[in-house]
């Protein structure tokens, strides 16, 4: 018997207005997945990106399409052999990536390993906002900068999605954490943790900041270059903004000045690191501030307030009408 569930379709490239509803079969989980009743996503720039230009830089599947990737939610069903989760289980996740999960819908199915229990004290609204951006940060500060107590950390852009997680993430392992971001957003960086703060647009970063060992370069451009003036020996610039195909190569790990280096990383699912990052926010070490809340059906509106690019936090997106953010 097929059953039809409320999804939000791409329909073809183009500005937030090509964001429609629709009904659509709902999707059925086959080996080793679940299927999650989706109470929350929430809106990554990559969405809109992809809306934008009618395709993903990471995949070939073509417009229209369901985009989203965060999911929190509770387990429908689980596919044959699935043993780690069961249906009722409330859990959070980011699967199936680098193809789409579809993720902007009432149901979504994905390995069970791309998802974890849900932190127990977190709403599903705010836990929608912490797979794609936590485990961003998490894979880039922790995996693969191995930042620990003492580093000092810059994270540009540091009271967006990615930014404002890596804050929390780099000061629970005792780093110094230094930040870029405009001066009212000074004092809510501030209680998240971050030791310095740079308003990018009254000051440039390089000139009043030295002897950093990892940098989060979440800008790209001329920003990653400057970012390596600013390293100490042996120090890191781990950028997530993809090194343009007609610009310097920037490929895997490259050698810079005095031992100092730059790396491209894309985040991965990862179940394992989801529960790292559950055992921070239930140790109240991490939150997740909300920019703002918006409706299934308006999705429209929430890649309108992403594409600003002046968010705080995360733009999430309720898909159960009762799922608060109480928390
Ligand atoms: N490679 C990967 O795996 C990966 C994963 C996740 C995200 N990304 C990419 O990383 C980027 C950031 O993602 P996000 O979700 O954090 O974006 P976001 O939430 O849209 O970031 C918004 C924040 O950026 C700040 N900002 C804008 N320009 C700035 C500047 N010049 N200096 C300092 N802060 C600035 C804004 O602060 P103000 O209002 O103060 O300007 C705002 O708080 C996106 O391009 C995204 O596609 C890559």
């Amino acid at each position: 018997m097929s059953m039809l569930m409320k999804a939000i379709v791409a329909e073809r490239a183009g500005d937030a207005g090509v964001l429609k509803v629709a009904e659509l079969e709902r999707p059925v989980p086959g080996p080793t997945e679940v299927l999650v009743r989706v109470h929350a996503t929430s809106v990554n720039p990559h969405d809109c990106k992809t809306r934008a230009r009618g395709r993903s830089a990471y995949n070939d599947e073509a417009l229209p399409l369901v985009l989203g990737f965060d999911v929190s939610g509770v387990v429908e069903a689980v596919g044959s052999g699935v043993t780690i989760l069961a249906p009722g289980d409330e859990v959070f996740g980011f699967p199936k990536f680098p193809h789409h999960a579809r993720a902007y819908a009432e149901y979504v199915c994905g390995p069970a390993r791309h998802f974890a229990p849900k932190p127990a004290g977190m709403d599903h609204i705010r836990a929608a906002g912490l797979p794609l951006a936590g485990l961003t940060a998490w894979q880039a500060l922790v995996d693969t900068a191995q930042v620990r107590a003492g580093r000092r950390v810059l994270v540009h852009a540091a009271a967006g999605g990615v930014g404002h997680l890596a804050v929390q993430i780099a000061k629970a392992r005792g780093a110094v954490v230094i930040g870029t971001a405009r001066s009212e957003k000074h004092a809510f960086l501030r209680q998240l943790g971050a030791d310095q703060l740079i308003d990018y647009t009254q000051e440039e970063f390089d000139a009043v900041v030295s002897d950093v060992d990892v940098v989060l370069d979440t800008l790209g451009g001329d920003v990653t270059s400057r970012s390596l003036t600013i390293l100490r020996e042996g120090g890191v610039v781990v950028t997530i903004i993809p090194p343009r195909l007609d610009g310097p190569p920037l490929e895997g790990d490259l050698p810079t000045r005095a031992g100092t280096h730059v790396k491209w990383m894309l985040v991965e699912p990862d179940g394992a690191a989801l529960r790292e990052l559950a055992t921070l926010v239930d140790a109240g070490k991490l939150r997740v501030e909300l920019d703002s809340v918006f409706p299934l059906t308006e999705m429209p509106e929430a890649h309108r307030r992403m594409e600003t690019g002046r968010a705080t936090g995360k733009v999430a997106i309720r898909v159960v009408p009762s799922a608060s953010a109480g928390s």
